[in-house]
């Protein structure tokens, strides 16, 4: 019989179900894979066919306010967001794996600095700062290891945003998933910058959740994503320990190339990518042809992000006017959140 998403909170949180505070806050940071995660061994539980790694983005993120209330209310960024989005019901449904009573309402605001559903992982890091503030509301206070196995529950990547800098989640074997978390990894990178260039911030005709599941089911050449992503994390693991930034950005871009590459030969074909898309990606490369060590990483949307160091963050500045840079290991503000 497949476990529930209910059976895994039940073990974790117990009789942790009264709420402690009448309101709790929380931050994460959103996450950009290195080594993607890409397709799912259980689609309840959010178990990954394979590991990945990524690097949380600092003061990039979602502070999510959580309040008892009479009535039950979603508010994004100072809007009150509709019952009838999937946003709603999806969020709606995460909550009513912890609500101890059915009469029991939140009102739930969420603030981000990033566009939503626009491939920049916004559910990520809303997921984890959810769960962040429900420790917080019913003072659970669990481990790190297990507020990853419950933002998890919300959303996949949402397990890596509960910690800051390099991160790695571990796809783990057991069938009720818990040895499928993330962990953060020690390395340390000042200098590394990630720039977000924006191509379009509207939602996108097809979520992860779904086009990952058509590439596993369609997808004549998944059977050789696992193998490309061990090894790319491997080869980013060492590179990250050897600060080789050629490497760490050349497996990168090959991972996410590869990524769409999948789904491109899905049925039917799933393309991300626009017109601008193609147009960044081939100034990168000029770029690079020209010595400039500068990469790309794409996740579910048009956008990319560059990864690049920051003697190189003047020029790059002037090559894309537009470009939001973030440095991963700058010390988040949080005095900026709500
Ligand atoms: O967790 P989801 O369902 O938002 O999927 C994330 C998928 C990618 O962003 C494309 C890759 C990744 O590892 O974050």
């Amino acid at each position: 019989m497949n476990i529930t998403r209910e059976k895994v909170v039940s073990t974790l949180i117990k009789d942790k179900r009264v709420p402690q505070l009448e309101t709790a806050s929380a931050f994460a940071s959103t996450n950009i894979a290195l080594c993607k995660y890409w397709g799912k061994r259980d689609i309840e539980l959010n178990l990954p066919m394979t590991s990945s790694l990524s690097v949380s983005m600092g003061e990039l993120g979602a502070s999510t306010k959580i309040s008892l209330s009479g009535t039950e209310e979603i508010w994004l960024n100072g809007e009150a967001v509709s019952t009838n989005t999937l946003f709603y019901q999806r969020l709606i449904e995460f909550f009513d794996l912890f609500r101890p009573t059915a009469d029991t309402k939140f009102k739930i605001e969420t603030d981000t600095n990033i566009p939503v559903a626009a491939g920049l992982a916004s559910s990520a890091c809303g997921f984890a700062a959810t769960v962040k503030a429900l420790d917080k509301l019913f003072a659970w206070e669990q481990s790190d290891s297990h507020l990853s196995i419950l933002a998890r529950l919300g959303s996949g990547s949402a397990c890596r945003s509960i910690y800051d800098g390099f991160v790695l989640w571990n796809a783990g074997i057991a069938k009720d998933g818990m040895d499928s978390y993330a962990e953060d990894l020690e390395y340390v990178w000042p200098e590394l910058r990630v720039g977000i260039l924006l191509v379009d911030s509207k939602q996108k005709s097809i979520s992860s959740r779904d086009a990952m599941q058509a590439t596993v089911e369609t997808c004549p050449y998944y059977k050789l994503w696992p193998e490309t992503v061990n090894k790319a994390i491997k080869v980013v693991d060492e590179a990250l320990e050897q600060r080789d930034f050629w490497a760490l950005g050349t497996t990168a871009e090959a991972n996410s190339l590869a990524m769409h590459a999948l789904m491109l030969a899905t049925t039917p074909p799933i393309i991300y990518s626009q017109g601008g898309t193609l147009e960044l990606m081939q100034k990168v490369w000029r770029l690079r042809a020209e010595g400039l060590p500068v990469f790309f990483t794409q996740d579910a949307g048009p956008n990319l992000k560059l990864l690049f160091l920051q003697k190189d963050e003047e020029k790059l500045k002037e090559q894309f006017a537009q470009m939001r840079v973030v440095a991963p290991f700058a010390k988040v503000k949080e005095s900026t959140h709500v």
